[in-house]
């Protein structure tokens, strides 16, 4: 049979690799019909902002992650809400059994009316399967299972997941119907995981955390219809995943008051502030040799505070071991941490404890002074929001016009906002 006869007896729905459709000829901007840009909620506020607003229609999203993080355990819950909400799901099972995604479905107490499963790795059966049920919403478990027959190469290999990811693209695309995919990533970063996809995909949201820490996060890296870098909160329990809508007064809950090394920073992530404990540990070194081990702070940057604690702020802290954390398993990448994280280690340097009730927001430069950060109003309302009495904010950016101003509008009388230019001094206050 010649290749073009094979192609017509496929789905109309699917196509080659290409993601362009619609009509082949260039179109003036005004005769282009805009993209419905309705929103269809998964049922999770938290993955809802991560998403931009909620689900497009015809948009395909890739969910990666490591193995075992609850990728399938969230994507289930989705699906068992819209299946509820808006019409029926098509949830495509290449990793386990349809009796062990029903398992788990009874598991999460989803009861399912509208929620069809389908164990296939074929693309177009999955596509008939999606012309014919036309479902609200497909998820297809895990990318790495599928299997296109424009290839002979095996499922998980690149061509295959980069095929199937694109012809996926197309179906979404062609039936205006959203579908996500499941990537797995290891932590050495597998070649054929979502990284090789992220570039096709209308969004690419992360689900990260520690796997024995109860806390996951999903992330959004990159997103068509909305904003990136949001980041949403759940907490695994043995029921599935929960959202947690107001993560910094969780995080903050376990704290030891009065213990030397800890300390509050506000992190934006995304559109909301956090508000998170940073713990340091400093020790004198035994051998000689000085090491440094840190937990959900880049490391580089960790050195580099160490480096500026030492000569610009005289703390000798190279002859000892430093271990830095972020405490819920959390990983922060925010510079406007740096003053938390350069006082925590004073402070357990020095065996003097920080106030439990003060936040420390800046960054720190090489010669020892508090740089502006961005959205300094909004990090110091939630921490007053939190039940927070004081902040240390850099003077620099506007720092002292901020607290004027936040002053005369609302916050809290007796909330006390500190501005410094330099770290030294800051540490002083924060210690003192
Ligand atoms: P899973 O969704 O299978 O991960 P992935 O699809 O990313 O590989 O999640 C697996 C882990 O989640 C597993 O170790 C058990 C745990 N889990 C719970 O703690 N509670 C639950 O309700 C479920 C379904 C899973
Ligand atoms: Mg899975």
């Amino acid at each position: 049979m010649p290749q073009s006869a094979v192609q017509q007896r496929r789905p109309t729905a699917l196509g080659g690799s290409s993601i362009a459709q619609g009509t082949q000829i260039p179109l003036i901007l005004p005769d282009i019909k805009p993209l419905a840009q309705e929103r269809i909620s998964v049922g999770y506020t938290e993955m809802d902002r991560v998403l931009g607003g909620g689900l497009v229609a015809g948009s395909l999203i890739l969910i990666g992650g490591e193995p075992g993080i609850g990728k399938s355990t969230l994507l289930l819950q989705v699906a068992g809400n819209i299946a509820t909400s808006s019409g029926p799901v098509l949830y495509v099972s290449g990793e386990e059994s349809i009796e062990q995604v029903k398992m788990r479905a009874e598991r999460l107490d989803i009861s399912g009316e509208r929620l069809y499963l389908l164990a296939s790795i074929e693309l177009d059966t999955i596509a008939e399967a999606v012309i014919r049920l036309k479902p609200a919403l497909v998820v297809v478990d895990s990318i790495q299972t599928v299997l296109s027959g424009h290839l002979t190469s095996a499922p998980g290999s690149i061509s295959q997941v980069r095929e199937c990811t694109l012809q996926l693209m197309q179906l979404a695309k062609n039936t205006q119907t959203p579908i996500f995919i499941i990537g797995h990533v290891t932590k050495e970063g597998t070649v054929a995981g979502p990284k090789a996809l992220e570039h096709i995909a209308d969004a690419v949201l992360y689900l990260e955390g520690e796997r024995y820490h109860t806390y996951r996060l999903l992330r959004g890296v990159k997103n068509r219809f909305g904003a990136t870098h949001e980041v949403g909160v759940f907490e695994m329990h043995g029921d599935g995943l929960g959202e947690v809508s107001n993560p910094s007064a969780i995080f903050l809950t376990d704290r030891a008051v009065g213990a030397t090394g800890s300390a509050v920073v506000v992190s934006m992530e995304g559109t909301r502030p956090l508000l998170v404990e940073v713990q340091a540990l400093v020790t004198p070194s035994n051998f000689g040799n000085a090491r440094c081990t840190t937990n959900g702070i880049e490391y580089s940057r960790l050195l580099m505070l160490l480096a500026v604690l030492t000569k610009r702020v005289g703390l000798a802290v190279g002859s000892h071991d430093v271990y830095a954390n972020v405490v819920g398993g959390f990983s922060l990448e925010e510079p406007a941490i740096d003053l938390g994280v350069a006082a925590a280690i004073a402070s357990s340097y020095r065996e003097k404890h920080i106030p439990p009730d003060l936040a420390l927001i800046g960054e720190v430069g090489l010669s020892g002074e508090l740089r502006a950060v961005n959205r300094l109003g909004l990090r110091i309302r939630e921490a007053a929001k939190l039940g927070f009495k004081r902040c240390i904010i850099p003077k620099a950016g506007g720092g002292t016009h901020v607290a004027t101003e936040l002053k005369d509008s609302g916050l809290p009388a007796d909330f006390d906002i500190f501005t410094s230019s330099s770290l030294a001094v800051a540490i002083e206050v924060a210690l003192h």
